[in-house]
């Protein structure tokens, strides 16, 4: 028998397959079975007729359990309603492992139930889809990146002291030394950027943040591209191209995926570069013609204010010019007016918020050593990072794209927990 899955069955209509799968749902009445099934790569019903198999196939097709594995034996035939356009007419199953009690029936559970059984619930076919889509930014980040004829570089993530100058690390021992898990992997992608021209990293990113939020996880992966020869300008032109081919693979790639969270495509379609940019202080101005009356000149951004700007406009706009002392030290002060930074946020529409923080990096020796007097960065731990200013220093810049936020944003689900395959958060590290 030929052995397919779900997501090829396209290619075997009228053709008898057969599948390894789970049962993820059943309806069934006396003279029909309809069993959900479920392979790893899609969903598919498959229709067992009590007339049209054995007396033993249909009473197998009735009592198998939620969850229970099977492989599955019958003819692809179109059926235009279901969103894979296909169905099976079953002729034969075979059960693997019948499964007892499965703990996520299909009534609703709440969240934090849900959480205690991620190892169970990443099965279901919303979370099936979220991560499919997770997937395919992935692919197309890898996608846009290498046919621009960046690298990939890999920063460590045990390091001996703070990217971004803060105090949200989280700690461990190096044998004698002390080392933190990287909050950033920034500083490393400068170096390389010297030695690679356009690089970019991927991998995983720890803030020991206390912050309880639908937009906030304490481990998450980030996707920092860093550019020599580049300014901000530059820069921000790179952060619309790349998110907007994010966007419009998920468009095409993700059909399925998308019709099962129900979101509404025509938001996504309307993500094409350009993206509008407005400074800090258009951003204050906006905020206080929206009633933020106690917002001052200097102050952060939250994330009301930021849906409140974001409401404004259909695309993600991206926030230039910040006060420079709320931003790293490593960012390049605008000669202009060097009370901002040449920097900017990119935040989603929607209520999504920030997605991308980037910014010209200082490349002046002198400037930079009078910053980290400034930040009291003394010790051995940013030596090396002086370094690259001393030999060839060149204009360079640079942006981290978060992961999880892109793939709320893109999915347009509620909360980042669920946009990763285990979260961690304030206070879980089950399962
Ligand atoms: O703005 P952040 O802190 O920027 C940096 O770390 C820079 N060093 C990046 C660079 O220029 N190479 O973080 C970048 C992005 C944010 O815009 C947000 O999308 C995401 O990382 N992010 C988080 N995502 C989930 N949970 C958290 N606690 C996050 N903190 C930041
Ligand atoms: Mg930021």
């Amino acid at each position: 028998m030929l052995k397919t899955t779900i997501e090829q069955v396209h290619k075997h209509v009228g053709e008898e397959v057969t599948i390894g799968a789970w049962l993820a749902n059943k309806r069934s009445s006396g003279k029909i079975a309809f069993l959900q099934l479920r392979d790893g790569t899609g969903f598919m019903q498959g229709v067992v007729v009590k007339s049209n198999v054995s007396e033993d196939v249909f009473a197998l097709a009735k009592n198998m359990t939620q969850e229970s594995s099977l492989y599955v034996t019958g003819t692809i035939v179109e059926d235009t309603r279901s969103p894979l356009g296909y169905e099976m007419q079953v002729s034969s199953l075979e059960v693997i492992h019948e499964s007892v009690d499965y703990p996520i029936t299909p009534k609703e559970h709440g969240p934090e139930f849900l959480l205690d059984h991620r190892h169970l619930w990443l099965r279901s076919k919303k979370q099936h889809a979220i991560m499919k889509v997770r997937n395919e930014i992935i692919r197309a980040t890898y996608e846009f990146f290498n046919s621009n004829g960046y690298t990939k570089v890999d920063p460590p993530i045990l390091t001996g002291s703070s990217a971004e100058g803060t105090t949200e690390l989280f700690h461990t021992k190096y044998f004698e030394e002390d080392a933190y898990l990287s909050q950033s992997g920034q500083l490393y992608m400068e170096a390389a950027a010297m030695a690679f021209g356009k690089v970019f990293s991927f991998g995983p990113t720890f803030r020991a943040e206390k912050s309880k939020t639908r937009r906030h996880l304490i481990e998450f992966w980030m996707i920092e591209p860093e550019m020599a020869f580049m300014d901000h300008d530059d820069s921000l032109q790179v952060q619309e191209q790349y998110v907007s081919h994010v966007v419009q693979s998920v468009l095409q790639n993700c059909k399925i995926e998308l019709q099962t969270l129900g979101r509404d495509v025509s938001k996504l379609e309307a993500i094409q570069a350009p993206f509008p940019r407005i400074t800090y202080d258009d951003a204050i101005q906006i905020l206080k013609e929206k009633g933020f009356d106690d917002i001052e000149w200097g102050e952060d951004f939250g994330a009301p204010h930021e849906t409140a700007i974001a409401e404004s406009f259909n695309k993600p706009v991206f926030i230039t010019h910040y006060p420079l002392e709320i931003k790293a030290f490593y960012m390049k002060p605008d000669p202009e007016r060097p009370d901002v930074a040449l920097c900017a946020d990119l935040i989603a529409p929607e209520g999504y918020g920030e997605i991308i923080g980037g910014s010209q990096r200082i490349d002046d020796l002198q400037l930079m050593e009078q910053r980290y007097e400034e930040h009291d960065l003394t010790g051995d731990a940013y030596q090396w990072y002086l370094e690259l200013r001393k030999y060839g220093s060149v204009p360079h810049s640079g942006f981290g794209l978060g992961l999880e936020r892109t793939v709320a944003w893109i999915c347009g689900i509620e909360h980042v927990r669920e946009t990763i395959p285990f979260p961690r958060l304030l206070n879980r590290l089950y399962p």
